[in-house]
């Protein structure tokens, strides 16, 4: 059977990409942020996990405005990244696994989670830019890859507890797969920041690290806010952090810790990282 073997959280800043392709890892600006990922690195490397379920949000480059669906899932083979206007150039196509992505939709609408299915998703820096940071940008990429979209562009978003709730029922989709595959899933965005109006760069330590103290073993802590109370503490984009609890409702209620690093700011934003070990 499909096992989860972990859970990772990442920023997914589109700066980060740039940094990566432009050698400036170890300049020091980026270093202590990209210094943060070795052992995450190392993690991944020694428990070689064969599938990774990326939950992000699209930021309009696959679905925009006129069209967004709550909950979206790639069910293809491949799916391509495309330009953004970030200044990012594409990377190589990810490899997928419709076949498990087909288990997970079925099980999840069975679980009453009516999610949108998606035979072609174009992937944007919400889900290149972690793979990067903790793979290294490949061609081909080393790992099999599943988006899961949520929305926390265009209001209605999902609140905190829907979250919590898709990853309950996304760990027992995933973990009633029968073949015998090794699981991450991996939680990209956050944590507090607003890219624009009045309180453009508003960074909130503090909310973030009580986040990912919480995150960890009482995720249900942060179900608590509504998506305004979160946005008043973490600033409008500071929403997506919900999305980390659809990576923590995956796992089992106990996990241990491997390894937590937050740093700010790069660019506007704070940057958590987190990997959770569901042994
Ligand atoms: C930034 C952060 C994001 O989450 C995003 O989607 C775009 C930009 C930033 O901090 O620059
Ligand atoms: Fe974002």
């Amino acid at each position: 059977m499909a096992k989860i073997i972990g859970g990772l959280t990442s920023s997914h800043i589109p700066a980060v990409g740039n940094a990566i392709e432009q050698g400036l890892t170890q300049e020091p600006y980026w270093k202590r942020f990209f210094d943060g990922y070795a052992p995450a690195k190392a993690w991944l490397a020694e428990n070689q996990p064969d599938v990774v379920i990326v939950v992000y949000n699209d930021h309009g480059l696959n679905f925009f405005l006129d069209k967004v669906p709550t909950f979206a899932i790639g069910c293809a083979d491949r799916y391509e990244n495309a330009d953004e206007g970030w200044g990012l150039k594409p990377v190589a196509p990810f490899t997928g696994d419709a076949e498990l992505s087909w288990h997970i939709a079925e099980s999840l609408v069975e679980q009453e989670f009516d999610i949108c299915t998606c035979q072609e998703i174009k992937v944007d820096h919400g889900f290149v830019n972690p793979l990067r940071a903790l793979w290294g940008t490949s061609d081909p990429w080393p790992i099999k890859t599943i988006p899961l979209a949520v929305n926390t562009v265009q209001h209605p978003v999902p609140s905190a507890k829907r979250c919590l709730q898709l990853g309950h029922a996304l760990g027992r989709a995933i973990e009633s797969y029968p073949e015998d595959l090794k699981v991450v899933v991996l939680g990209t965005g956050g944590m507090s920041h607003q890219l624009q109006g009045e309180r453009a760069g508003i960074i909130n330590v503090e909310f973030d690290l009580d986040c990912m103290e919480k995150i960890i073993n009482e995720p249900q802590w942060l179900t608590q806010f509504s998506n305004d109370e979160i946005m008043a503490q973490a600033g409008t984009e500071g929403i997506e952090t919900i999305m980390w609890l659809v990576m923590r409702g995956a796992l089992q209620p106990q996990v241990k810790l491997v390894h937590k690093h937050y740093h700010v700011p790069i660019s506007n934003t704070g940057a958590g990282l987190l990997v959770l070990d569901n042994q």
